[in-house]
């Protein structure tokens, strides 16, 4: 019963009409079964035709309110002279799928692009929110390259505990020290989580769902102010809203992702991370995303470009505020305007205007939640830093204005585990050979050897050095650390252990030196016995055998150009393949 699109109806028409301006059988297979959700006919009269992609689920507990936000953006649509059709898209909970919703990245991206090519979509507003759902929905948009606005679900408000604000994520870490060392006890605990988490959003630190928020609106991908306002604020219907009425401007402009995600608009999005102190996932999304598209972009970019710029935003992990309190004190727009001389103030966005004009009347309200760069809240150079060195010849990173300056610089003997389990069985032994000066190395938690790269680089420390009251230690794996998250803690050593990288040659008693200030991380051992323990060395883990995690292991790119699918890689476009001709 199916047709195939005439693709003549498709000159001086929308895409859409490849699908609904067709005549005879063809076109009225369409149109006819559209008709069934009780639509009226002059929606095929050539008016764009915009999806939603919504990854509302009640299993992604940040993304549960979406289908409200959804609604607000149809009546825009519809307003501005658009069709809209929302449509159910994968949606990854952070906190809830196993092993890691990181895992799925890729699979929602693959997904949400064969979705928005397949069906008579001229243009998407893209719904996101839980730290995976943004990136994978703009790694979407970029390869299918139709216009596309994204809308963000917007922070949780404040967590509030003991008439203290609480971070979700931060404050689970922090909770947890104090369980372990017997400063809390879970009966408080239970009282704390009740308190973080006291209305619909995404987590209000700024933990890896806001940075993306934040970096999506950097990208120019979203409006001006869409990261910060509150989930449960009636400003995020109006945002919502008027981002309907825009996405119908877009498409008739014909302004496409590739024309706003450009090389400019990725090293605004660099900067922005380190104003915004953003996470250290933003690094490996920000390279999926450009990958998509085939913006040149390095890992060592995010280092360079970052080093001139202050942290300017006090909020949680790396300050003491919450996103609320960004949002009232003036959200992303007043830090851009403080950037601009680090900024390339000519790039257009989503609203068609350039970023100088965007943010020209941006004003700040609060200065001890978005610094000056005058009186910056850490110096330059401080956000998230590129290692090298024969420890991770594909580099590492670690978040300085979430660590401890004094262990920035830190050389001692490793303490190794091949997997976070082996770790976790022992931390809390008093017998543990380890002291505040030990360097913890776990392993086999990298793209393929997890699979999925979870986030448990900033493992909790272990018991009896907790009770001694040491509150940080350096760590180093190939696994990725939650936004949330704090601690001297290197992630992301490519290659990873599972591949055969060095990581996968360290043995306790080891030495090993971390040097940020000279950008290094160094395993004290020579090259000749490295090279016989790599001879002798054998994968820890078999690949899984089936299912979409045999075909990710099989082809996931290491964490420094990445960790994309390697097919997904390279610009493709909103025309359907036809294999078969
Ligand atoms: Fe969804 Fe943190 S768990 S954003």
């Amino acid at each position: 019963m199916t047709a195939e699109p005439d693709a003549s109806a498709k000159v001086g028409r929308p895409r859409s009409g490849a699908w609904f301006a067709a005549e005879a059988r063809a076109g009225m297979i369409y149109r006819s079964w559209l008709r069934a959700e009780g639509i009226t006919p002059e929606v095929f009269d050539g008016r764009p035709v915009i999806g939603v992609a919504n990854s509302w689920s009640e299993l992604t507990p940040c993304n549960a309110h979406l289908r409200a936000v959804a609604d607000a953006v149809k009546r825009g649509v519809w307003q501005a002279g658009g069709f809209p059709l929302e449509f159910p898209t994968m949606s990854l909970g952070e906190s809830l799928m196993r092993p890691t919703a990181m895992l799925f990245r890729n699979l929602m991206a693959m997904e949400v692009e064969e979705l928005l090519r397949a069906n008579p979509l001229d243009g998407v507003v893209l719904l996101s929110g839980c730290d995976k759902t943004t990136p994978a929905m703009l790694m979407a948009a970029a390869s299918a390259d139709l216009p596309a606005i994204m809308v963000t679900g917007g922070p949780m408000l404040n967590g509030k505990y003991q008439g203290a604000d609480v971070g979700s994520g931060t404050h689970i870490w922090r909770f947890e020290q104090e369980l372990v060392a017997g400063r809390m006890t879970q009966e408080e605990c239970v009282a704390a989580e009740s308190g973080m988490a006291r209305s619909c959003g995404h987590c209000m630190t700024m933990g890896t769902a806001s940075t993306m928020a934040c970096l999506a609106e950097a990208l120019g991908m979203q409006l001006p102010g869409s990261a910060a306002w509150p989930a449960a604020d009636s400003r995020r219907y109006v945002t919502a809203q008027s981002a309907g009425q825009r996405i119908v401007g877009l498409v008739r402009e014909d302004l496409r992702p590739s024309r706003i995600m450009t090389r400019q608009a990725f090293e605004n999005a660099i900067r922005v991370n380190a104003a915004i102190g953003g996470s250290t996932n933003a690094v490996i999304h920000l390279l999926a995303i450009a990958g998509r598209l085939g913006v040149p972009l390095r890992l060592d970019d995010f280092d360079e470009l970052a080093r001139p710029v202050p942290t300017l935003v006090n909020l949680m992990p790396s300050g003491r505020y919450l996103m609320e309190d960004f949002c009232y004190a003036g959200g992303l727009t007043a830090v851009m305007r403080e950037l601009q001389d680090f900024l390339h103030n000519e790039h257009v966005g989503v609203t068609g205007r350039t970023l100088a004009e965007t943010v020209a009347g941006a004003e700040c309200w609060n200065r001890d939640v978005i610094a000056s760069l005058d009186t910056p809240l850490q110096p330059p150079g401080s956000g998230t830093a590129v290692l090298r060195g024969n420890l991770c010849p594909g580099g590492a990173v670690i978040k300085q204005s979430a660590a401890s300056p004094r262990l920035l610089k830190h050389r001692g003997p490793a303490l190794v585990f091949d997997s976070i389990e082996e770790y976790h069985r022992v931390a809390g032994r008093d017998d543990l050979p380890v002291d505040a000066s030990t360097v913890l190395v776990v392993r086999g938690a990298g793209p393929r050897g997890y699979p999925g790269m979870p986030e448990i680089g900033n493992f909790v420390l272990p018991r009896k050095l907790l009770e001694r009251g040491v509150t940080d230690m350096v760590r180093i794996s190939d696994a990725r650390m939650s936004g949330t998250g704090f601690g001297t803690v290197v992630l992301h050593v490519a290659p990873e252990s599972a591949v055969g990288g060095p990581l996968a040659f360290v043995r306790s008693g080891d030495w090993i030196e971390l040097d940020t200030p000279g950008r290094a991380l160094t395993l004290e051992v020579g090259d000749d016995e490295l090279g016989r323990r790599r001879a002798g060395w054998v994968p820890v883990r078999p690949a899984p055998a089936r299912g979409y995690a045999r075909l990710y292991t099989e082809h996931v790119l290491q964490a420094d150009q990445g960790a994309d699918l390697d097919f997904l890689v390279g610009a493709s476009g909103a025309d359907v393949p036809r294999h078969n001709h």
